[in-house]
């Protein structure tokens, strides 16, 4: 069977990219390959992973185009010309427009650090997420991997995590728990699930 090709999308650390490249390496995804990382950063350390592993990487930085349509029509350049199926937002700290999303129905998957609808939408990304659950008490967060569409964080949920807030966690720390325990599991479980069903369709 043919395997999925993957553009993985960055913008900072990549330890959910790590993951991913991790799962491709032990066999827990087998029916995708990732054949690209795009980030919006040149410093991302996401970057140095990704060609740790031999993977193909681009750089789309916002500055470099007039506006929004121009970058994502880069976007949508590499993506098209390297044959891409499934992408995967991984840390990507920009909202995409309905104009993009709308080329890729059930194409395009999130990790949201929180269990939607809670803490979730524009304004809520990487450790703000944690911030705001810290403030208002909740005793349990988690992770959400969701399909994505024109509604930031508001497409189909695929997969969720819980995960437990404990007594002294700062931001940082409830961050560092929700991608160990939550995180860094669905994502490639997620990954794996929507490869196999789109090669599986072309049977
Ligand atoms: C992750 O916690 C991811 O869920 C979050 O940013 C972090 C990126 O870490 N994404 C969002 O908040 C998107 N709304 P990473 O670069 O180490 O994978």
């Amino acid at each position: 069977m043919r395997t999925a090709k993957i553009a993985v999308l960055v913008s900072g650390g990549g330890t959910n990219l790590q993951a991913l490249l991790d799962a491709e390496q032990s066999g827990i995804l087998t029916s995708g390959r990732i054949t690209l990382v795009i980030s919006d950063k040149e410093n991302a350390y996401a970057l140095t992973r990704a060609a740790n592993a031999g993977v193909r990487t681009e750089t789309v930085t916002k500055r470099d185009y007039p506006d929004k349509k121009a970058f994502e029509a880069r976007l949508v350049s590499l993506l098209s010309d390297a044959g891409i199926d499934l992408i995967i937002l991984a840390g990507f700290m920009r909202i995409l427009s309905a104009d993009f999303t709308s080329r890729y129905p059930k194409r395009i998957l999130n990790v949201h650090p929180a269990l939607i609808p809670s803490f979730c939408g524009e304004g809520f990304y990487g450790l703000r997420v944690h911030e705001a659950a810290l403030k208002k008490g909740v005793k349990v967060t988690g992770a959400t991997v969701h399909f994505v569409n024109e509604i930031p964080d508001g497409g189909e949920i695929l997969l969720q995590k819980a995960v437990d807030v404990l007594p002294g966690d700062t931001p940082e720390i409830l961050q560092r728990r929700v991608m160990e325990q939550a995180e860094w599991i669905l994502l490639p479980r997620a990954a794996e699930l929507v490869s196999r069903a789109l090669t599986e369709n072309e049977q």
